[in-house]
């Protein structure tokens, strides 16, 4: 049983794996994935919303996805730019907070003022922010950390880190998703990730639905976490919160 305050993750964060695969079975070019990609994210955003969720933060393109086919690339910086032309209005109808994260130092001009803009239309909104990790890898963020830190002379901490990270607005995710089968962190949040607990799904992203939500976060209550201390520790310390409740 999960000893943090709440059975419902205040932080979860998406690999959303398996859009290429999702279209292939269908005989349909990757890009078509991609496309049912943005609505099963709008449909995931929504149902945290619904939820109780307060921060989901996805996967969205990796310093790594460049080396993908030329196409594909520009396929996909293409419908960064549609779905915030098409999403962002609804977005900030239903209190959503968004936020891009990730290197845009080699994103074009236009999709730079595109993301800013989206930023400061939102801002104000407090139902869900929705971290979208855009050219973004956990390395890059942990080397950029640093590279301010010591730019401002500042000691080399933990604590001065964590404030310099490019997630330095939320609290660290609680839950980590990955879908479409595969067991690995692919260099997205390894600084941030240190205590979330990981769950795996083999559904497609395009098919994670409402209910594959509902059962990774049943999933993460059934889980103990211990922050380092014992089994024994943590429940004792979870019967005198609930006896001060
Ligand atoms: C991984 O699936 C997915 C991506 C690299 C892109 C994820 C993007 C979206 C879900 C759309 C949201 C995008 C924007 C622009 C807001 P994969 O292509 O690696 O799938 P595969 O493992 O089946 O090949």
């Amino acid at each position: 049983m999960n000893s943090s305050s709440s059975a419902v993750p205040h932080h979860i964060a998406i690999v959303m794996d398996g859009n290429g695969r999702w279209a292939t079975r269908r005989l349909l070019p990757r890009l078509a994935g991609h496309k049912q990609g943005v609505d099963s994210l709008r449909r995931c955003a929504r149902a945290c919303a619904e939820r109780g969720v307060g921060v989901l933060t996805v996967f969205a393109f990796s310093s790594e996805n460049w080396n993908r086919p030329a196409d594909e690339v520009s396929g996909l910086m293409d419908l960064l730019a549609k779905a915030l032309a098409r999403e962002v209005p609804d977005l900030h109808k239903d209190g959503v907070q968004l936020h891009f994260v990730g290197d845009k130092a080699s994103l074009s001009e236009k999709v730079r003022a595109g993301l800013q803009q989206a930023e400061a239309i939102t801002a104000g909104n407090t139902r869900l922010v929705l971290n979208v990790c855009f050219n973004y890898g956990g390395r890059w963020d942990i080397a950029q950390a640093a590279a301010a830190l010591a730019e401002r002379g500042e000691p080399i901490t933990e604590a001065g880190l964590d404030r310099a990270m490019a997630l330095s607005h939320v609290a660290d995710p609680d839950l980590l998703i990955r879908t479409g089968g595969e067991m690995r962190i692919s260099n997205f949040l390894l600084w941030q990730c240190a205590y979330s607990e990981l769950v795996f799904s083999d559904r497609l992203w395009p098919e994670f639905d409402e209910a594959a939500l509902d059962e990774a976060i049943a999933a993460y209550a059934s889980r103990e976490r211990r922050f380092g201390k014992t089994s024994a520790q943590v429940q004792k310390s979870s019967r005198s919160a609930s006896v001060q409740t």
